[in-house]
Formats: structure tokens, C-alpha cells, sequence
């Protein structure tokens, strides 16, 4: 996860550089359930509206709870399927606030109504994060349910009204890249506290339908966008989060448009782009599926790393018997291609490691998901083999739907 309006921040009150740090337990996104009432286009979830069987109990859940406490886990984003669907969510949300979790809840928004907004506001949710993956028709078509953009909205302003901090998420393809400035702009207007922008990663159906996935040129655009957008609030005081997931790239586009933006200040972004680190799937950032399978994150659930009902959550979090586990953990990471060859690996840490194993086979090739050109990275034209002379858009291979 990158933060853009942290660094935001830093060009008016510079803080001081400190030495890479990792928290004392990793953030859990737990999938307390993968019922849902939309079959959304690029689910890594592959969630439906049918039963899956199997799923952690309530008993279960509090037991694993204890376990993430004693191991410092300090957040839980508790999350689906449609997690509003588990009748237990309240009183799983509780009890973690309970223990002393920054608890979030991931939502499409739908079904949050006069009915539940009551149990949702008592429980005391940090933050709940609601989908919108663009405005009216383009949010409906991509989460396929006509009437989906007007019942997250409804959520959204019902816990508005309540004083939850509230974000949206948006997950990026060329299909509804065109909304973003007007999402951007309903942000501002609704009052609405942050903004997630999510790359699309190669997971589930999102992974079916990756020849969907923005060109490289469309990702640069958006990013210009927000980069802007987060200046533009800052510097007319409202605060606002404005944050990037599934594609650290995020942070050496960034130091780019500082070097040209603000040079006199892109040596210290440098130093809290260093900082930051980069990519932290398997380090600072786990999942929890709806059986009880451990992944290094939500976009790995066809990696297992062991179930929460057989070892302790701790034990199987510091096992490095798997070698994904292994590499992910290493640091630097040991990359090929234009990734290996990157001069600022330091600053992403060879980013979502997913499209290159999707794509290759090989969880250590390049991103192709990587959108800067050879020149912002630093390699030579022509030196690494795949490398791009200029930045041309990536055309992701075409699959049966
Ligand atoms: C799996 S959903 C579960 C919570 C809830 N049902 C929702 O849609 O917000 C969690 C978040 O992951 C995003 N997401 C799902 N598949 C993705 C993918 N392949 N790449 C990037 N983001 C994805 C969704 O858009 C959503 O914001
Ligand atoms: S992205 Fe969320 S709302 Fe869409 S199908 Fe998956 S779990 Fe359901």
C-alpha cells in the first residue's frame, strides 16, 4: 500500500528520515466469508451468491483472534465475499475492537441500509472502505448488477451521516479509467475521508480478465491525476488519504514527478520513498481466506501457506519452508529482468509479485504491470532484455473468458 498524501504531506512539513522499519505483527485482511451478492468482472475472490462450505466459525474466528493479538498483528480489515452477508460481523467486529484492533470493513456498500447502519455505526469500525469502481452505468456494468453505483451511495452517505470515516476503492482497467476525474471529483463533494486507488492485479477473475487491465500510458494519466488532485486538496487544507495498492511503482512515479515538480525536495522524497520499502506482501501485509487458508496476500490465494484450524496463525506467518514465503520475505528481493535491474528496488521492492508468476510462471520475473520507462528506472535502451526503449502501453495476453 502506498500513501500518497503522507508524501503529499512531506512537501510542506518534512519529517525526519528514519531507517526502514516493519510493525511488530503484520495487517490482516481476513475474508470472513466469499458469499456475495455481486459477481464484480475482476473479483480475485471469485465470490458468488451461493454457499461456500466450510467457512470459519464464530468460535473459530474469536480463537484466531487471540492468536493475531499475541502475534501483534496491530489492523483487521474484515472483508469477503460481501462481509455484511456473515450474521456474526457485528459481533466479530466488536470483539476486535474489544481487544484493542484498528478494525476496518470492507464493503461493496449495497446492502449497508437504515436497517444495519444502526449495528454498523455500534460496532465501531475504524474505517469502512465501499467499492466504486465508477460513476452510475460504468460502477454497474463492472460489478455487473444494474442499481449497484445508487445502493453504495446510499451506504456511503448512511455512514456519513453516522460519523464513520469513510472511503471508496476503486480498482482501475482501461474500461472505466474514463470516471476517475469525475470519482475524484464525488470524493470532494461527498465528504468522503479517503481514497483508495487500486491497480488491477491478476487474481480470480481479475486474472481471467486481465487483457482488460489499463494500458501503461492510462495508469500514468491516473496517476498524474491523483498526484495532482492530492496536492490540490492539501494546499486548500482539506485532508484527505489518498492511497495505491497492488502496484508499488507507484512510489518511483512519484519521485519523478517530484524531480520535476518540486527538485529542490526530491532528495528527500527519495529518502521517505526508501523508507516506506516498497512492496509488503508476506512481510507487513497477510490474508486470511474464508476457509482459514493463510496467503502472503489477498491476491496469492492460489498459494496456501497453511490452515488457521490445524497450526496458530503465528506459526504458520514465520515459516519460510515455502519459497514464495522465502522470497518474499528476503530483502532485496532477488528479481530478474527490468525489476532485477531497477535502480529503485530499494523504493518498490519489485512491487506485486502476482502478474509475473500469472504471466511467466515465475513469481521472480519483472512486473509487467511495471509502467515506468527504461530511462525512469535507470537501465540502459536494449540492456535487459523485454526492456521498453520509451513507454509503450502493455498489451496483456488475450484469454477465453
Ligand atoms: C474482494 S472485495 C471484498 C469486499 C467487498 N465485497 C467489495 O467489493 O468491496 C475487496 C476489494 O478488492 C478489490 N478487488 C477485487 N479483485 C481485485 C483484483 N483482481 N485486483 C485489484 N483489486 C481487486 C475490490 O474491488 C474491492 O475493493
Ligand atoms: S469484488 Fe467484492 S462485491 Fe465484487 S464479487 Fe468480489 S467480493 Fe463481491
Amino acid at each position: 500500500m502506498f500513501r500518497i498524501s503522507q508524501f503529499i504531506r512531506e512537501l510542506d512539513r518534512p519529517t525526519a528520515i528514519a531507517p526502514h522499519r516493519n510493525p511488530p505483527g503484520p495487517v490482516v485482511i481476513w475474508n470472513l466469508i466469499r458469499r456475495c451478492n455481486l459477481t464484480c468482472k475482476h473479483c480475485y475472490s471469485i465470490s458468488a451468491d451461493k454457499d461456500f462450505p466450510g467457512e470459519l466459525s464464530t468460535a473459530d474466528v474469536f480463537r484466531v483472534m487471540d492468536d493475531l493479538k499475541a502475534f501483534r498483528v496491530p489492523v483487521l480489515i474484515l472483508s469477503g465475499g460481501e462481509p455484511l452477508l456473515r450474521p456474526d460481523i457485528y459481533e466479530i467486529g466488536r470483539r476486535a475492537k474489544e481487544m484493542g484492533f484498528y478494525v476496518g470493513l470492507s464493503s461493496n456498500g449495497t446492502l449497508i441500509d437504515e436497517h444495519n447502519i444502526g449495528a454498523i455505526a455500534d460496532t465501531g469500525f475504524d474505517y469502512v472502505g465501499v467499492s466504486l469502481d465508477g460513476i452510475g452505468a460504468t460502477h454497474d456494468k463492472f460489478r455487473r448488477l444494474d442499481g449497484a453505483f445508487a445502493a453504495s451511495m446510499t451506504g456511503i452517505r448512511l455512514c456519513r451521516a453516522r460519523g464513520i470515516k469513510v472511503g471508496v476503492r476503486y480498482t482501475m482497467t482501461e474500461d472505466n479509467a474514463h470516471d476517475l476525474p469525475a470519482l475524484l471529483r464525488l470524493v470532494e463533494d461527498e465528504g468522503i475521508d479517503k481514497f483508495y486507488f487500486s491497480h488491477l492485479n491478476y487474481a480470480g477473475r481479475g486474472n481471467k480478465h486481465r487483457a482488460d487491465d489499463a494500458r501503461h500510458q492510462t495508469t500514468r494519466d491516473a496517476m498524474d491525476l491523483l498526484f495532482e488532485t492530492c496536492l490540490d486538496l492539501h494546499r486548500r487544507g482539506i485532508d484527505k488519504d489518498f492511497v495505491t495498492g497492488n502496484n508499488d511503482s507507484d512510489g518511483v512515479y512519484l519521485l519523478h514527478w517530484v524531480e520535476r515538480r518540486f527538485p529542490e525536495y526530491a532528495e528527500h522524497i527519495r529518502g521517505k520513498l526508501v523508507q516506506w520499502g516498497g512492496n509488503a506482501s508476506g512481510v507487513n501485509v497477510a490474508n486470511i481466506d474464508n476457509l482459514g487458508v493463510v496467503h502472503p496476500d489477498t491476491m496469492w490465494w492460489h498459494v496456501p501457506l497453511g490452515n488457521v484450524r490445524e497450526r496458530p496463525f503465528s506459526e504458520i506467518w514465520s515459516d519460510l519452508s515455502n519459497p514464495l514465503m522465502a522470497g518474499l520475505k528476503r530483502h532485496p528481493r532477488l528479481l530478474s529482468g527490468r525489476c532485477g535491474a531497477c535502480r529503485h528496488l530499494d523504493i518498490c521492492n519489485g512491487s506485486s509479485r502476482v502478474r509475473a508468476q500469472q504471466i511467466t510462471g515465475d513469481p521472480w520475473a519483472e512486473d509487467p504491470g511495471c509502467y515506468l520507462s527504461d530511462d525512469e528506472i535507470g537501465v540502459e535502451a536494449g540492456a535487459v532484455p523485454g526492456a521498453r526503449v520509451v513507454t509503450t502501453p502493455f498489451v496483456p495476453l488475450r484469454r477465453s473468458a
